[in-house]
């Protein structure tokens, strides 16, 4: 209980496990686990414990090399067991911490507080950092349970983003979205249902695809439809159905390829189609008459840009109107499909971390596995 307490000098610096790498590549051929103290409080520093950090889609990109926003390499994290002092970065770029620790001269954060990261590229893979008051953003916790928290920052907040940026979404109106399963798809579709805005929602086809259907309806989602149902000559007339020829005005694509194509059709005159994520890996062409005949603009959106470019008081206010918006419970444990890792114990060896991380990490990249892997630290 000491480290409850503000500055003590009593106070001894936990140890922290950490998923680092020193250089770019294939994830289970550069990640190691990796045990280290952390340094000293001093007065202007904070100690805090992460308690829940997911995998996102990102996070890999980040470490192949390919991913714009890249890791904060340094030396601060300690030597090696074999002794060589590397720069060594740590993973993940999302999570929930809470202060254990706080510098005699920091007058507005608290022992208890939950934050989450201010920057891409902090690493949230560990059980413990050192940080400065720059790098987090205190946000209320009372309304939100854990995994809600740990899984805020990045995915409910472009959602968030993209629902209210590109155009003007009115009560009644429609928008449409690919990889609506993905984490951010389910946001845009629990915060749309917020503000009255309809849905229609683009999944891949499977076997189990009435039970996606009901937790995404289940979400508020107004309509769904497969990618395969998509392609078929009779939806065009569907969809017009469901808006009562009402245009959509905006669509959200994570997937690239013929499904961000074909949602392209479905936009009305100058529609906005933006793109976020391409999970297929896979161009989109986009024909001439959208572009001509029907102005749609095609558009691109990255969290990170939005972040460098807004104060840390316009994003914890964000942060406090998307988990309002959000109708978190503190109760129900999230409201995506999610599989908790406990990781992160004290006593097991950096090995068995790996591999634990490692097993997560596979799952993550699964396409249909539909959960995002959540390590919750047992630290
Ligand atoms: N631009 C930004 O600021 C920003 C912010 C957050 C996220 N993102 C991006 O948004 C995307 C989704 O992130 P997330 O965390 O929400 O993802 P997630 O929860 O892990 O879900 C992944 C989604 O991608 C689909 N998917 C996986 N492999 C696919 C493939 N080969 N072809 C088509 N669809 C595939 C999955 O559908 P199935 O169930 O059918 O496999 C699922 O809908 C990622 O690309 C991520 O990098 C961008």
């Amino acid at each position: 209980m000491l480290s409850r307490y503000r500055f003590l000098s009593s106070y001894v610096s936990p140890k922290a496990r950490a998923i680092v790498f020193e250089k770019y590549g294939n994830p289970k051929d550069v990640l190691r686990a990796y045990t280290h103290e952390l340094p000293p409080l001093t007065p202007t520093t904070l100690h805090i414990r992460f308690l829940a950090s997911p995998i996102n889609p990102a996070d890999i990109n980040q470490i192949e090399g390919v991913y714009p926003a890249k890791p904060t390499f340094t030396k601060e994290l300690g030597i090696l067991p074999d002794g060589e002092h590397k720069e060594l970065a740590v993973g993940g770029n999302e999570g929930v911490a809470e202060i254990i620790a706080v510098g005699e001269q920091i007058k507005d954060l608290n022992v208890g507080d939950w934050v989450i990261m201010g920057r891409s590229g902090f690493g949230t893979w560990r059980t413990h950092a050192a940080t400065t008051p720059n790098d987090v953003i205190r946000f209320n916790n009372k309304e939100i349970g854990l995994i809600q928290a740990a899984t805020l920052s990045v995915n409910p907040c472009t959602a968030y983003r993209m629902l209210k940026d590109f155009v003007t979404l009115k009560k009644g109106d429609f928008m449409i979205q690919c990889g609506a399963n993905s984490s951010v798809g389910q946001s845009v579709i629990q915060i749309a249902k917020a503000w009255g805005i309809n849905t229609i929602n683009i999944v891949r086809d499977r076997p189990d695809i009435e039970n996606l259907k009901t937790h995404l309806k289940s979400l508020g989602a107004t309509h769904i439809i497969t990618d395969r149902e998509l392609r078929n000559y009779k939806t065009k007339g569907l969809i017009k159905e469901w808006t009562g020829g009402n245009i959509i005005k905006l669509g959200l694509n994570c997937v690239g390829g013929e499904v961000a194509t074909e949602m392209a059709k479905f936009l009305g005159q100058n529609g906005t189609h933006v793109t976020y994520g391409a999970m297929s890996r896979q161009p989109f062409f986009v024909p001439a008459s959208h572009l001509i005949f029907k102005d749609i603009k095609f558009l691109g959106f990255w969290m990170s840009r939005w972040n460098k470019t807004h104060s840390r008081e316009e994003k914890g206010e964000m942060l406090n109107e998307v988990i309002k918006l959000m109708k978190f419970k503190k109760e129900s444990p999230a409201d995506i499909a999610f599989e908790e890792v406990l990781w992160g114990n004290q006593s097991e060896s950096d090995e068995s971390l790996k591999n634990k991380f490692l097993s997560a990490l596979d799952k993550s990249g699964a396409g249909f596995h539909g959960k995002k892997q959540i390590l919750k630290m047992q630290s």
